[in-house]
């Protein structure tokens, strides 16, 4: 194995984060300094997120990350070393991502991260679907985010509504993932559309968070004892998102109508990423991609990841 390795590196963040991207070479982490639960593994692929650019581009959210740092929380990569602690993987793939703001992320042909972060990959999974399945994934299964909880919620025997842009092939897509009703927001008034229903919903998630529109709904449109989770955060993260969801928090604690609120904080787990590869094997979920780059393209992926348009994940190989 060589001493040294491509990765991408930013040291300070002003304006978009991939103009701040350098590809540099530095050293490959020494499998002697694996510590409880890591394993060094050779990332193959990396699927990007929202966070990768919404944290190092806003003031609270790059004070959780140590710079200069390597971007990216997803990948499917193969095991080279693991510390004598873990005994489920061996030169094996696996699949997974951080639960939290990485200085050393995935965009790198190697990175250090938890086993307990990741899962094995089955053998029919391909390792492009296998990183889109991480962060989105689980979070999907914490309360659902875009195609992959369209596809979990259907799995549960949920009757799920939804609503995208309607733009291409969209809605077609939300009803072969498994909605059941699909409004095109940009042609009808989806909070009108919701109130006016005669059946009242166990769970509505915000995917989006960029208004308030639907939370303030949702003691009508949902059944006493529902829940309204909050996925999405609105197009950054600054102190006003952040005061947002504690003071929703709070006002849960006093709920009207007996309906619950939380924010779902996501978290890879190796159960919550066994269970997502078991419904990809099972035929029950699968990986949607937007889009696929190389890592010499970084700046076209992330500038294709902020549109907030993409059509499932955007991923990215060493090539
Ligand atoms: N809380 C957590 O732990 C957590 C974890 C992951 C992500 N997130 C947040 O969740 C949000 C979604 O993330 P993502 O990974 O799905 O990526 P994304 O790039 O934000 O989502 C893209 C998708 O959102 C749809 N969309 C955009 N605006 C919409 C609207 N007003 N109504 C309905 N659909 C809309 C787009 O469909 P159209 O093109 O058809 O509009 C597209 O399919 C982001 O804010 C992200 O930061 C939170």
């Amino acid at each position: 194995m060589a001493d040294t390795m491509k990765m991408g590196q930013y040291a300070k963040v002003k304006g978009n984060i991939e103009d701040a991207i350098h590809m540099v070479t530095g050293p490959i982490p020494a499998a002697s300094s694996l510590t409880k639960d890591q394993i060094l593994v050779r990332v193959l692929t990396v699927a990007l997120n929202p966070a990768d650019y919404k944290l190092p581009e806003s003031y609270v959210g790059s004070l959780l990350i140590r710079q200069p740092a390597i971007p990216g929380f997803d990948h499917c990569s193969r095991v080279v070393a693991a510390h004598p602690s873990v005994t489920t993987f061996k030169n094996q793939l696996v699949f997974g991502g951080f639960s939290r703001a990485p200085p050393n992320g995935t965009l790198a042909e190697y990175t250090v991260i938890s086993a307990s972060e990741c899962a094995a990959l089955p053998d029919d999974v391909d390792p492009e679907h296998g990183a889109a399945a991480a962060t989105a994934g689980t979070t999907a299964l914490h309360g659902g985010i875009g195609s992959w909880g369209l596809q979990f919620a259907n799995a549960m025997g949920a009757r799920v509504v939804t609503s995208c842009s309607g733009s291409g092939s969209a809605v077609d897509m939300c009803k072969e993932l498994g909605a059941d009703e699909v409004f095109d927001y940009r042609q009808t008034d989806v909070i009108a559309g919701l109130k006016s229903r005669i059946v009242s919903f166990g769970l509505v998630v915000d995917n989006a968070g960029n208004s308030s529109d639907l939370y303030d709904i949702s003691p009508m449109i949902l059944k006493p004892g529902g829940t309204f989770v909050q996925v999405g955060i609105g197009s950054n993260v600054d102190l006003g998102s952040n005061a947002m969801t504690v003071k929703r928090s709070l006002l849960a604690s006093f709920p009207v109508g007996g309906c619950k609120y939380y924010f779902v904080n996501a978290k890879n787990s190796t159960e919550s990423l066994e269970q997502i590869a078991q419904w990809m094997t099972e035929g029950k979920a699968k990986a949607v991609i937007d889009s696929k780059f190389t890592f010499a393209k970084v700046p076209q992926a992330f500038q294709k990841l902020r549109t907030g348009h993409a059509k499932g994940k955007i991923v990215m190989a060493h090539i």
